[in-house]
């Protein structure tokens, strides 16, 4: 019998996504992409008027809406709360996410702990209260980064919580592919968001040519639809 996991394609027209982090530079544009391919969607992010004008440009796409802080618990729960419906749910994306720069010594507590809840424990929380949603056939597409494989300098805490969110992607995608369910861990190169212009602590060293956004969120739908294991850094060097 042909394995299911050999063979995931993934047809989005129809099937119910969930982005979390749609308010930001790669959230927006791939919102966008998936909404042109036919998915229905549950938004989140943190601004609800960024939230809500996204809401308005996809228009039927949308199917809800949730602004929900990740910082806390209550956020990847209520995000999941407001997903529920009778479809279930066919893919997951966590595009949310906050970086911090600088020595380690010039950093906080409380950089620590946004930097590790943002880009590590919202997106484990989150998938914990979904699995009970997930229809068979679903993936989850978690947004780590280049750091995850080539940690940086003045990037340790942000390099190290992108690392333990990629190795979590890779073990759940073991624990889940008996309920086929696929895990894409995606590693993008440095994209023009403005991300690194917001840093929750420090200054941006100089990181080089920015991939632009949109074929950076093509890229990875790309890899949703055509069955992709794994979009590790590389993948994104010819774009
Ligand atoms: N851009 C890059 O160069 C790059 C490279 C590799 C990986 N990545 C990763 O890709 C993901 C998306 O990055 P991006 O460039 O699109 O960044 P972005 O434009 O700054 O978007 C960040 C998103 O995270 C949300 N967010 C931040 N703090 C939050 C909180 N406490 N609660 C809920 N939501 C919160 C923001 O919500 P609001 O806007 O509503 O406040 C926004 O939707 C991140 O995980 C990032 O680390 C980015």
């Amino acid at each position: 019998m042909p394995d299911w996991y050999a063979s995931a394609m993934t047809e989005l027209k129809g099937g119910h996504w969930i982005v979390v982090g749609a308010t930001g530079g790669l959230g927006t544009a791939i919102s966008r992409l998936l909404a042109r391919e036919g998915a229905r969607l549950t938004l989140s992010g943190r601004n609800p008027d960024k939230l809500a004008a996204l809401a308005r440009e996809l228009g039927e796409a949308v199917v809800a809406t949730i602004a929900a802080d990740l910082s806390v618990p209550s956020g990847p729960a209520a995000i999941a709360s407001a997903a529920q419906s009778d479809t279930g749910v066919d893919g997951v994306l966590y595009a949310a996410g906050v970086v911090a720069f600088g020595p380690l010594g010039e950093l906080d507590d409380d950089t620590f702990d946004e930097v590790l809840l943002l880009d590590f424990v919202a997106p484990v929380r989150l998938l914990r209260e979904i699995l009970p949603q997930l229809n068979a056939g679903s993936v989850v597409v978690h947004l780590s980064a280049v750091v995850a494989e080539t940690p940086m300098k003045n990037m340790a805490v942000y390099s190290a919580a992108k690392a333990a969110l990629s190795g979590f992607s890779t073990a759940m995608g073991a624990e889940l592919r008996r309920h086929k369910v696929r895990v894409l861990d995606v590693r993008p190169p440095h994209t023009d968001t403005g991300l690194h212009t917001r840093p929750v602590a420090g200054q941006a060293p100089p990181l080089g040519t920015a991939h632009g956004v949109e074929a950076v969120a093509q890229r990875i739908v790309d890899a949703i639809t055509d069955g992709e294991k794994d979009l590790p850094a590389a993948a994104f060097a010819d774009l």
